[in-house]
């Protein structure tokens, strides 16, 4: 096991923060991470998972044992008429494996094209995008649990997937997730209600048209993290009751919405920001994209509290308008390495 010390971890996170971890081992197998955590235990040091980087907000020290995960491996582990089981190891690419899925014509994730980050992140958020979650082609996760010291499998249904949400979200640091069963269509039933999607498909409806215009539309409004370092998202769009949608309907006839069930209805964060006139705006390095309202960008070195200025200026701008707060998306880790919720900091 190759433990290296004072890591700098700017290259693995898109958002670009410097951030120097005291300890930091790449895993690429179940016993290394045994082994890892166990030195983490000797040196009485928490442990931070790290994977693509594509969601996260680290402070500049961390005094902790960063893992960062490699575990690779794409395995057919069934097959009957109308499905394939692949167990996919947590430290392969997103969207390779969407882009191999789709030439194997193995059908569903399509939508989930050019999502950054690696597989076993997948289920933590339960990603989504264009009308599909990860959680809807997800059988289980296979996980360590570092309460009860054992290796097991989450089914979908343990793993309570939402919106943006998981039992990896419901207890932080416990789950360490090492491969993900996925169960995939053989005859594709393309998902095509988002947005402009079906009008850019055009006449071809086909799975790998469908993966190509997603990855357009992305292109076209997402920044890409090498030029404009960006975590995607940065708030999540919120979710607010009928009564309080109906006064603002009231006010903002155009505004956004997607009816939810239990009488909920969700508003798009985006266009709050926009409507809030912080779309191409910045404070200091740290601005919201031109493009997309919704997305934060480091223009130039920032830090994490440079970061937590602009966004709480966002915050602040989008409830004096509209009486809504809005939750930040990217996990927010403290100088311990551990999870801490955006509120408490
Ligand atoms: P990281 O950022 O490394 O980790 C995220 C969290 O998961 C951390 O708490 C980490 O500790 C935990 N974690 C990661 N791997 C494991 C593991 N193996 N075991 C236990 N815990 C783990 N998200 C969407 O849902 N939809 C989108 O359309 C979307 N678009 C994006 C576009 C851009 C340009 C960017 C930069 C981000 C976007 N995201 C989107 C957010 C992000 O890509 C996803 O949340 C992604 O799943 C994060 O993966 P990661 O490997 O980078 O995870
Ligand atoms: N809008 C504006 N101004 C803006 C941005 C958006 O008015 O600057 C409006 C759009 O016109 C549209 C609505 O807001 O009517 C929604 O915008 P968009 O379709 O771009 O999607 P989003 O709600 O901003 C969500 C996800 C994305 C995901 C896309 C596509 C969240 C928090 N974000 O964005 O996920 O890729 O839908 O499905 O749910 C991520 O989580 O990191 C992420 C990128």
């Amino acid at each position: 096991m190759d433990v290296q010390q004072q890591v700098q971890l700017q290259r693995f996170n898109t958002l670009n923060l410097k951030a120097i971890a005291a300890f930091y081992v790449k895993i690429s197998t179940r016993q290394a991470l045994l082994q890892a955590l166990d030195f983490a235990k000797q040196q009485q040091l928490n442990c931070l998972i790290l994977s693509g980087g594509s969601n996260m907000l680290l402070p500049e020290k961390i005094d902790a044992l960063v893992i960062h995960i490699d575990i690779l491996g794409i395995e057919k582990v069934e097959e009957d008429e109308q499905c394939v089981h692949v167990k996919v190891g947590a430290g392969e690419n997103w969207h390779d494996f969407v882009l191999y899925s789709t030439q194997q014509a193995w059908y569903g994730l399509q939508n989930l094209a050019l999502i950054p980050g690696l597989v076993g992140a997948s289920p933590v958020q339960n990603i989504g995008a264009y009308g599909v979650e990860a959680g809807d082609f997800i059988e289980s996760v296979e996980v360590y649990d570092r309460e009860a010291a054992v290796f097991k499998r989450l089914s979908a249904k343990d793993c309570h997937f939402a919106y943006r949400h998981s039992i990896f979200k419901d207890h932080p640091n416990r789950f360490v997730i090492v491969s993900v069963h996925f169960k995939l269509l053989k005859v594709a039933q393309p998902k095509l209600a988002y947005g402009d999607l079906r009008a850019a498909m055009a006449d071809d409806l086909s799975p790998e048209n469908l993966q190509k215009q997603v990855i357009a539309i992305r292109q076209s409004k997402l920044p890409d993290p090498k030029e404009f370092p960006n975590a995607g998202s940065f708030f999540k769009n919120p979710v607010i009751d009928e009564v309080q949608y109906q006064k603002l309907l009231a006010i903002f006839p155009n505004m956004p919405h997607y009816p939810q069930p239990h009488a909920k209805v969700k508003i798009a964060a985006g266009w709050l920001i926009d409507q809030a006139g912080w779309k191409g705006q910045r404070l200091g390095c740290v601005g919201m994209f031109a493009k997309q309202a919704l997305v934060l960008v480091n223009y130039d070195s920032a830090s994490l509290n440079d970061v937590q200025q602009t966004y709480r200026a966002v915050q602040h701008a989008v409830k004096q308008k509209f009486n809504i707060v809005l939750e930040p998306e990217p996990v927010l880790f403290n100088a311990q390495g551990l999870i801490q919720a955006h509120e408490d900091n």
